[in-house]
């Protein structure tokens, strides 16, 4: 059975950073083929973990060290995984002072309650090992002081292993200059989706993926019979009409991978037995 990994650093025109395509690429492209390995070896849930790890680990993307800070200026966090295979979700929404949230979001899939928010989030973290980690960068400090307020990026893979279970991993540090409290949808299953046949994760205005819950839509026109180009492209072209702005990366039981966006560029490399690929 086919082996593949997928994962994005977001939609191009909503950062805002001074980085270059070419650094996008070889952050991307170290990333996946290392993820890859991972994903041979230790199957999807390992990869996509370790994948979304290493985004978060750099700052030039918008989760985890390097997050976009909110109006009151702190940071808060949300992630998430789905296990397509098993069928669990779970996630952290607005943690605080962790290096990387998508593992404590992966620790909550052991658990009967499998979401937290908020300081309690942080508070289960920290009683599980979880040390206090501070994300703030120079660049993120300096886009704050100019009143920066944001459109969104996010972090996130999709993998299929070669025992054919799927799983999604999604995280973000949000818009940049919202609303403390404000709920990204990447923990949630509108922006994080798997199930055993397509696994799904969104990039955008969290608002935007939440009101046309995008990841199910996805995997239920999959699942109806439609082929998953076409169940991404229906629920982009309605994306579309609402005049909403996100992308996403989409993985199917085939192997089959389709990456597509209402507009920009969505960010992304994906491996698989026939090499590497990015978005250039
Ligand atoms: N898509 C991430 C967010 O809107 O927070």
């Amino acid at each position: 059975m086919t082996t593949r990994i997928i994962i994005h650093g977001g939609i191009k025109e909503f950062e805002n950073v001074q980085a270059t395509e070419a650094e996008y690429v070889r952050a991307l492209g170290d990333i996946v083929r290392n993820s890859h390995q991972i994903l041979k070896q230790d199957g999807a849930r390992a990869a996509v973990l370790a994948a979304v790890v290493a985004l978060e680990d750099r700052e030039l993307f918008n989760a985890g060290t390097g997050s976009r800070i909110q109006a009151d200026g702190e940071i808060r966090m949300s992630a998430s995984l789905m296990d397509g295979y098993h069928n669990i979700f779970s996630g952290v929404i607005n943690i605080q002072y962790v290096k990387n949230p998508i593992l404590v979001a992966a620790r909550l899939s052991q658990e009967k309650h499998s979401v937290l928010a908020g300081d309690l989030a942080t508070r289960y973290a920290r009683s599980h090992g979880f040390q206090s980690h501070n994300p703030f960068t120079e660049h993120r400090l300096r886009e704050h002081m100019s009143g920066y307020q944001g459109l969104s990026a996010t972090v996130g893979a999709v993998a299929l292993d070669d025992v054919g279970q799927l799983f999604a991993a999604t995280s973000t540090g949000g818009t940049g200059g919202e609303t403390p409290g404000r709920v990204s949808d990447s923990a949630t299953v509108a922006g994080n989706y798997a199930c055993d046949q397509v696994a799904i994760s969104c990039t955008g205005i969290g608002e935007n993926i939440v009101s046309l819950s995008v990841a199910p839509r996805v995997a239920t026109r999959r699942l109806e019979g439609l082929g998953l180009q076409q169940a991404v492209r229906k629920t982009i072209e309605e994306g579309v009409r609402y005049g909403y702005h996100f992308g996403l990366i989409a993985l199917d039981q085939n192997g089959d991978c389709c990456i597509d966006q209402t507009q920009g560029k969505t960010l992304f490399a994906e491996a698989s037995e026939q090499g590497v690929r990015t978005f250039t």
